[in-house]
């Protein structure tokens, strides 16, 4: 069965880290059809659309979609594409992979972040010249959704559970309910959790990351947390991530446009790359899921590597080093 895959490059290093991890999906030869669309700041640019309907529509009907960044627009594009996909959950693994130099090498960290509402729900008002309020959202429907996931997601015998971080004690309406309905779906399934307060995970996980394995928070504190744990593992260069829905995915890194590398041909396409093996589990192509991952931990180890990770490799050489292992 061929499956259709949206190819969304996006803005500044979307153009070259989205391409490449094209090629390794390409270099496995399975029956995919690519399909490639526009969508941020150039073409906001060109047609006064951040976000077209056809990108849109392309996204909500392909099997999976594979997005690279957007630059100022990227709220106007990545939250309506995550709705696109009817995405409830952000998967966002921080990993340290050996041979990095990272802050701390051991962390192996899954963070599963609730990803349609909180402070992102976007109830942002201006008031007055002096006072501008957001209403933060938090429903019952949404947490358990996001629980009943988490429980599944640990249900395969690698994890003892998982920790839900919130900040319960002051936000006690919304966080309150976010953490009593994940605690209850968990109990009900039988799956084990402990609370901590967003603000001492962020201290602890700094500390000893080794403590916790997956982390299941909502929106706002998911984004911060999992930048923080990119920190701990050798960089932005190095996250994926997948929006999952009941029926379709879109696969991203975590980082954004990088501004400051884009159009030198020197991203590291890594977090794309991984993102992309995130695709090929999720459509159930698992052995070739693994070949991705042990190829691009092969090349994180013994190079080459991009000068984010103090190399002076480019992201072709990289992709080019990938493809060779598979
Ligand atoms: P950023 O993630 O683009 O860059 C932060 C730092 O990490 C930069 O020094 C950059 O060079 C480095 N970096 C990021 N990815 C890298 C990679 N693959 N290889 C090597 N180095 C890498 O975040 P920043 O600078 O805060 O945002 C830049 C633009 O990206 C902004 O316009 C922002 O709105 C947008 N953005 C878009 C996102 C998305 O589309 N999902 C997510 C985050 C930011
Ligand atoms: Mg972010």
């Amino acid at each position: 069965m061929t499956h259709e895959i949206a190819v969304i490059p996006g803005d500044g290093i979307g153009q070259e880290v989205t391409p490449a991890a094209v090629e390794v999906l390409e270099a496995l030869e399975i029956d995919f059809e690519f399909v490639e669309a526009d969508a941020g700041d150039a073409v906001l640019e060109e047609t006064g659309e951040a976000l077209p309907q056809e990108t849109y529509d392309l996204a909500a009907s392909a099997d999976a979609t594979l997005f690279g960044a957007a630059g100022d627009t990227a709220a106007d594009v990545i939250l309506p594409l995550r709705e696109a996909v009817d995405s409830f959950v952000n998967i966002r693994p921080a990993k340290a992979y050996p041979g990095i130099d990272a802050v701390r090498p051991k962390t192996d960290l899954v963070f599963l972040r609730e990803n349609t509402e909180g402070v992102y729900a976007g109830h942002e008002d201006r008031l007055t010249q002096d006072v501008s309020t957001l209403t933060r959202v938090v429903t019952e429907s949404a947490s358990a959704r996001l629980a009943e996931f988490a429980c599944d997601y640990v249900a395969d015998g690698e994890h003892d559970g998982f920790s839900i971080v919130h900040k319960a004690n002051v936000m006690r309406e919304t966080d309150g309910l976010f953490r009593d309905t994940v605690k209850r779906v968990a109990d009900e399934n039988g799956v084990e959790t402990d609370q901590v307060l967003m603000d001492a995970f962020a201290t602890r996980v700094c500390l000893d990351p080794e403590q916790f394995d997956v982390v299941v928070c909502p929106n706002l504190a998911g984004d911060v947390l999992s930048d923080l744990a990119a920190g701990l593992v050798g960089g932005l260069g190095l996250l994926p991530s997948a929006n999952v829905g009941p029926d379709r995915a879109l696969f991203e890194p975590v980082h954004g446009t990088a501004p400051d590398i884009a159009g030198q041909g020197v991203a590291n396409p890594a977090a794309t790359i991984i993102s992309a093996a995130m695709l090929l589990e999720y459509l159930g192509y698992d052995a070739e899921s693994e070949a991705v991952h042990a190829a691009v931990e092969d090349t994180l180890e013994n190079g080459p590597r991009t000068p984010d990770l103090g190399g002076d490799a480019s992201t072709a050489d990289v992709t080019e080093a990938i493809v060779d292992r598979l």
